[in-house]
């Protein structure tokens, strides 16, 4: 799949929570491939971004899917690690706010408050049960993930944070938006 096929705000699709997969069966495996070539196409076309995880809603599949990066600091490894019904199933270490961007989410990029640690249950590709601790940007991007697969956006979790928007300027460095210009010219996207 192509980065076209990533759907974006205010696709209300977005919005809606997605179903438990009962099976992991070769069409769930096909998904998988369909939103890790569209996570890489997106990254190609964007010199400073990476496809750090995409969820399944996002090429518009509702299916509690996501995929993440097995390698987050190193673009160079494009190989993606699925994980199938993903949950949390204990938030641990602090509450910290960093940055955090989406696919679907054209242009901003926001200072999120996460939990610092988590543990993480769900299921491999081979349908088999898997249990982790996460911590830091991992913690972050899979709390990120889980929140897709139930319909919630990141910006949504800052929308009363005046202080919390950024933009990648020209050098791909993050520069604070202006808030009340950013909330009236993206209304639909609330
Ligand atoms: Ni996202």
């Amino acid at each position: 799949m192509k980065k076209e096929d990533i759907i974006v705000l205010p696709d209300l699709r977005l919005r809606q929570k997605s179903s438990r997969v009962h099976i992991v069966t070769d069409e769930t495996l096909s998904l998988i491939d369909d939103m890790n070539s569209a996570a890489i196409d997106w990254e190609d076309s964007r010199p400073h971004e990476i496809s750090a995880a995409l969820a399944a809603v996002q090429i518009g599949r509702m299916e509690r899917v996501v995929t993440v990066r097995s390698e987050l600091e190193d673009k160079s490894v494009r190989e993606f690690t699925a994980l199938i019904n993903p949950q949390i199933v204990k938030y641990e270490g602090e509450i910290i706010s960093d940055y955090e961007g989406c696919l679907s989410v054209s242009g901003v990029y926001g200072k999120v408050p996460r939990y610092s640690k988590i543990r993480v249950k769900a299921l491999d590709i081979d349908g088999n049960e898997v249990r982790f601790k996460a911590e830091g940007f991992l913690a972050r991007v899979i709390q990120h993930e889980i929140d897709h697969t139930n319909g919630v956006v990141f910006i949504d979790h800052i929308r009363d944070d005046k202080k919390a928007f950024y933009k990648l300027d020209e050098k791909g460095e993050l520069q604070p938006v202006d808030y009340a210009k950013y909330i009236e010219n993206n209304s639909i996207l609330w």
